[in-house]
């Protein structure tokens, strides 16, 4: 059977906030674990101090459903810390994700949070409008990730902070490459047929590159190499499976399924050890400030 082939970069997202919604709340809590590199990068408590007591603004981009918004919006409203106070402004440019993303967020009572719906390389925001940007595994599928990095740059205030959390090389994501290889073999699609390149930043240096390209100094890099630990009974690639190619998937004979299953099992058992599932994962927090202004008195 043929399965669409052709889908391009935004449609895809198009037909996957069903598939986010789903796994949106049973994957909140490993999010929240690897949520934290992304957010330390941004210095909160540092711009809460520059501040000096006015309320912050951080602009999610690529938000989904949810993540890494919520977390910081909680952060904002003083869970951790009384001293930050703050909003939220998540965004995403598909409406389907950005109902879904106010839904829970009505759910889980976060008030200090509104969505707009936005594409990251055209925001609909006014230079210097916002204290901080963070983006969770978004700027990758953009069109055009450098002129969402200088649109990034241009909202932030001076002095403020981006971070962008980034996939390592496909070789150090053996899920992603076991997705690539069955999906191809079994349905003719994948990443490159949908048109992602999920390791556009997965380069450090060239990563950097484009941060400073975009105005941004200081630019830092950190890499995080995780390893899940997960019993070799779990089908535990279904939910990325789904959240990536749900609208393939769906497409898909019953046969064809199972054997994308079959296949994953079979292309990561060597990862076993234990009787569980240690697959690795790689992925990069690239975050930059934009300089002050300084004032020279004549
Ligand atoms: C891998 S998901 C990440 C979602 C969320 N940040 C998370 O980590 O759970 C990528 C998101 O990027 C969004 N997206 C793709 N291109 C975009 C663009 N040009 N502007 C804004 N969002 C975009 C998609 O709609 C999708 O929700």
């Amino acid at each position: 059977m043929h399965v669409n082939t052709t889908c391009e970069k935004i449609s895809s997202w198009h037909h996957l906030s069903p598939d986010w919604l789903n796994w949106a709340d049973q994957l909140a809590p490993a999010a929240q674990k690897i949520n934290r590199h992304l957010i330390d990068a941004l210095d909160l408590p540092a711009l809460a101090r520059a501040a000096d007591g006015r309320a912050l603004v951080v602009l999610d981009l690529a938000s989904g459903v949810g993540e890494p918004a919520f977390g910081i919006a909680r952060m904002l409203a003083g869970e951790e810390d009384a001293a930050l106070h703050g909003h939220v402004i998540a965004s995403d440019i598909v409406p389907g994700m950005c109902a879904g993303l106010r839904a829970r967020a009505q759910a889980g009572g976060i008030g200090n949070l509104s969505v707009v719906a936005a594409d990251m390389e055209k925001l609909p925001f006014g230079a210097g409008a916002v204290d901080a940007v963070s983006c969770r595994f978004g700027v990758m599928f953009c069109a055009d990730p450098d002129r969402a990095l200088g649109e990034a740059r241009r909202v932030l205030r001076p002095g403020g902070r981006a971070a962008f959390m980034v996939w390592g090389a496909m070789a150090d994501n053996p899920l992603f490459g076991a997705m690539e290889d069955v999906l191809d073999r079994v349905l003719g699609t994948g990443f490159d047929a949908c048109g992602h390149d999920i390791c556009a930043l997965a380069d450090p240096g060239l990563a950097r590159a484009r941060l400073e390209r975009a105005g941004f100094a200081g630019v830092d890099i950190t890499t995080h190499r995780p390893v899940g630990r997960i019993p070799e009974t779990a089908a535990f690639w279904v939910p990325q499976l789904e959240m990536l190619f749900g609208h393939v998937m769906r497409s898909a004979t019953p046969g064809q399924i199972e054997s994308i299953h079959s296949a994953m099992s079979d292309r990561l058992r060597p990862h076993i050890a234990d009787g569980h599932f240690r697959v690795p994962m790689c992925f990069h927090v690239v975050s930059g400030k934009t300089p002050l202004i300084k004032f020279i008195s004549a």
